[in-house]
Parts: C-alpha cells; structure tokens; sequence
C-alpha cells in the first residue's frame, strides 16, 4: 500500500494527500516494498531507555550503577548517572559549558568530548588522568555548527573496557540556524545508541578481547540501544528524528529499515550535511554519528518496523556475516504532521588550499604470538612522543593509507573536523552520509582516503583508529599544534 492509498484508507481527503505529493523530494520517494533481511528471531519487548537531558552548567561523575541487561535481573554497570551511559548534554552554538566532573570509580578515567573542536586541556587527551575521587572543571565554549558529538573515558588501554562498561553519553549542538529548519523535536527526536555487549551467564558485561579479538576486534553477541536489550519505541504515522551514535568498541553496522523505506539522512558526525540525503544502508564505523529522518506516514497502524543490521562485505573478516534485528519501531498513533522536508539544510564551505600531504599508512607489528598488532607509520602510541607538528591555522590533507590492511580502521582527529576529499582502492567512493563535516572516517581494507583539516586550536592532540581493541593496543599518534 502506498502513501495516498493509505491516507485513503484512513480516510483522509484529497487536501491530505495533495499537500504529502508536493513534499515529494529524493528522500521521500521511497518505497515501502522490500525484502527483509534474513533476521535473527527475537521478540522486542522492552521500552526503549531515552537518557534524560542536562544543560551546559551540570554536575556529571562517573560512578557505578545497576543496571537490568538481559533476564539475570540487576547488574552493576559504569556510568554518568545512575545505570548504563550517560546523560545528553543539550548545549547552543556559542554557550559557555561548566561541568563538574568527579571520578567515583575505583580507577582512573578521564572525559573526552569526541566531535568538540575545543582547546587540547579540556579534550580529554590520555595524559589526562583524573584518580579515584578526583575531580575536574570542564570549562569550554562551544562554538561550533548544531550537531551529535558525544562523550567517553579517553585513557589508554582503559578506553574500550570503560566505554564497554558503560561510559558514554551524547552532546547535542543546537543553533538558530537549525531551530529554523523546523525538524521534528521533542518526543519526535529520539537518541538512538547502539552498542553491542558481550554478557555473561548473570548478564553483566565481561570485556575480554583475546589476543585475536584485539586484532579482529571484540564483536559482543547482545545489542543494546540506549542500554535497552531488545527495544521497542512506539511511534506515530509521522516524521520522527534519530541521532543514530555508534558506540560500540569494533562493531560495524549496516542499517536497513525492514519495510525497505529510507533513512533521509540529515547529518553526520558532529555537523549537518549540506542537503537530505536518501539512504536505503546507512553504513556506521564505531565513533562514527547519523542524524536522519525516518517517515512513518505510510505505515499501517499496528505495523512493527525494524531497525536492523544487513549483511556486509569487505570490512574484515569478522564483520558483517550477520543480519539481525536491533530495535522494533511499533506504530501505534495516527498522527499527520506538517513537516516539510528542506532542499538544503546548513551552509557548507569547502575547505581549500592547503599547504601540506601528511601520509598515515596503516601497518603491522608482529606480536610474539605471530599475531599482527596495527601501528601507524610503523610506531605504537607513546604518550610522551610527538609524531607530528602542525602548524596553527594551517589547513592539511591527511591521507589514511590501508591498501596494506585486511581490517577497516575508523580514523579518527581530535581537536578539528575534517572534510573527505577522496577515496580510492576499496569501496573507491565518498557516499553521500559522508558529504559533511566529519571527525570518524571508516577506511576499509585497500583504501586509501584523503581528508581536509584545518587547526584551530593549539596543544598535544591524538589521531587514532576508533576500534576502540586498536586503540587500546597503540594505534594512536600524537600531534602538536603550535
Ligand atoms: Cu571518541 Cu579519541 O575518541
Ligand atoms: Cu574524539
Ligand atoms: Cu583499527
């Protein structure tokens, strides 16, 4: 059934279905026919956890919590508030944040805010280590475009447990400029963070990549959205918004809407795309963000439609063999909204002239094991060695090079956003969710992408691969602006 013959149906008038006709644009000519993938069987039956807001001026600690993630019942799990994660911090373009931040764990952590191009002593660099009871001012001003960034424990080696355990959180930028794209907010805007757990017969998390699994990467059984085992949300015949994170340590996923309707994708990491893009796969590396609008309109009411992982290639052998389902959409209100869908969304300028091509080639250690451990340009992190100097307001390119690599690498800059130029070998595409702003860029076996940066900020920052089991293991660099 299409869209009129449902607004028929449901007997509305031909001004209804006159006034949908004009909103046709290339994210809404979608079609409601297609197969569903081969699922993994499963009844999602738990409401789907939204993580409560906090403003720019909070007190946020990392601490333990309980936390109910399969039938075990309660589970002690690490996060920013009371269970797993963290809440979302809603800041607007030019605010001041002040947040105080305590450690009530029994380690060290420390908070990086991935996507805020803010000054290297408040960026959560690995040098900064805040102990057990300690405490720290988070003092920034954010100034840069409305968009999903997010935040997480930055200690190497500690980053993948911590994060796994549970600490991370969104932080929204809103601006003017986007208020007035009118875009569907409130109950209508929906967090969506998708983590992948392994769980053990209690059903807490256990994080223990094998020397394998570190290469591979620590691929965990359980799906989580938004610490929420099997979820459901229940929706409205509408437009909703989703700010889709990747906040899984290795995980590669390739979404797809059971009833084959497109995600109109409005952003990405951090900032909005120039313009809606209609993706029927929405491919996303851990670290990496989707803000995208789903249409609900022409969905009958009762219909249960899946978010869902489709099968992959082409990423490494462990990732993508697998289809299976990660959060039922049930609808269950009528409701006919009057959103209309922008041709263009936030100005855009491409980044030009730059000075320098600085190469950052993906290779291999071989562990004592013969397993091979990555490194970038041929050396593991060490926190007290800069690997490269930039200069302050210059504007690179920077060349991720895995024609060598049988593993995808989600690359990663601190302290900057980036634009990608080009991609060759592989999958020899940028696609269209990657035409913004970005900070997380998956670079896939035999790829080599370029990406444009300029830097405006000065100090010690990394660059890293975000397979959080790399990341742990050294593939990191850092960089001085000066
Ligand atoms: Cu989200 Cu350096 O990381
Ligand atoms: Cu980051
Ligand atoms: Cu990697």
């Amino acid at each position: 059934m299409n869209r009129s013959e449902f607004l028929k149906r449901m007997g509305l008038g031909t001004v209804a279905i006159a006034a949908g006709s004009s909103l046709l644009t290339s994210c809404m000519d979608h079609g409601m026919e297609g197969e569903a993938p081969n699922v993994l069987d499963g009844v999602f039956n738990n409401l789907l956890k939204v993580p409560q807001t906090i403003n720019a001026t909070s007190a946020l600690s990392a601490q333990v919590g309980m936390e109910t993630l399969a039938n075990g019942g309660e589970v002690p799990v690490l996060g920013y508030g009371f269970g797993l994660l963290g809440p979302t911090i809603r800041v607007q373009k030019g605010q001041n944040v002040n947040l105080n931040f305590t450690n009530k764990l029994s380690e060290h952590t420390n908070i990086h805010w991935h996507g805020l191009v803010i000054p290297a002593a408040m960026d959560g660099h690995p040098d900064h280590r805040i102990m057990p009871n300690g405490s720290f001012n988070f003092q920034f001003r954010v100034n840069q475009q409305a968009g999903t960034n997010w935040y997480h424990p930055h200690l190497h080696g500690l980053t993948g447990k911590q994060v796994t355990e549970g600490l991370a959180g969104l932080f929204i930028v809103e601006s003017e400029e986007e208020k007035a794209l009118n875009l569907p907010s409130g109950t209508y805007e929906v967090p969506l963070i998708i983590q992948d757990k392994r769980l053990n017969s209690s059903g807490g998390i256990t994080y223990n990549p094998t020397m394998g699994e570190v290469m591979t990467g620590f691929l965990g059984e359980t799906i989580l959205v938004n610490g929420t085992n099997k979820p459901f949300l229940e929706v409205s015949t509408r437009f909703y918004r989703f700010r889709i994170l990747n906040g899984s340590t290795a995980r590669i996923y390739n979404l797809v809407l059971s009833n084959g309707s497109d995600f109109c994708v409005i952003g990405s990491d951090g900032s909005m795309l120039p313009q809606p893009e209609s993706m029927k796969n929405l491919l996303l590396g851990p670290g990496e963000r989707a803000d995208v609008l789903v249409d609900f309109s022409g969905v009958k009411l009762g219909e249960m439609i899946y978010l869902e992982n489709e099968e992959f290639s082409g990423m490494g052998e462990a990732q993508g063999d697998q289809a299976y389902k990660i959060l039922s959409f049930n609808v269950t209100g009528i409701e006919n909204d009057d959103f209309i869908l922008p041709t263009t969304l936030l100005p855009f300028t491409k980044l030009s002239g730059s000075t320098k091509t600085r190469p950052f080639k993906i290779t291999m250690r071989m562990g004592h094991n013969s397993l091979g451990m990555h490194q970038i340009n041929g050396k593991v992190f060490d926190s007290d060695r800069i690997d490269e100097i930039v200069n302050l307001g210059s504007t690179e390119i920077w060349e991720f090079d895995n024609t060598a690599g049988d593993e995808a690498h989600p690359m990663h800059v601190h302290g900057v956003h980036f634009q990608i130029l080009s991609r060759k070998g592989g999958r020899n595409t940028i696609l269209p969710q990657e035409s913004g702003w970005k900070d997380t860029v998956l670079v896939a076996p035999k790829e080599k992408v370029l990406v444009i940066l300029k830097f405006e900020h000065k100090g010690k920052f990394v660059v890293h691969c975000h397979n959080l089991e790399h990341e742990d293991d050294g593939m990191m660099l850092n960089f001085e602006v000066i």
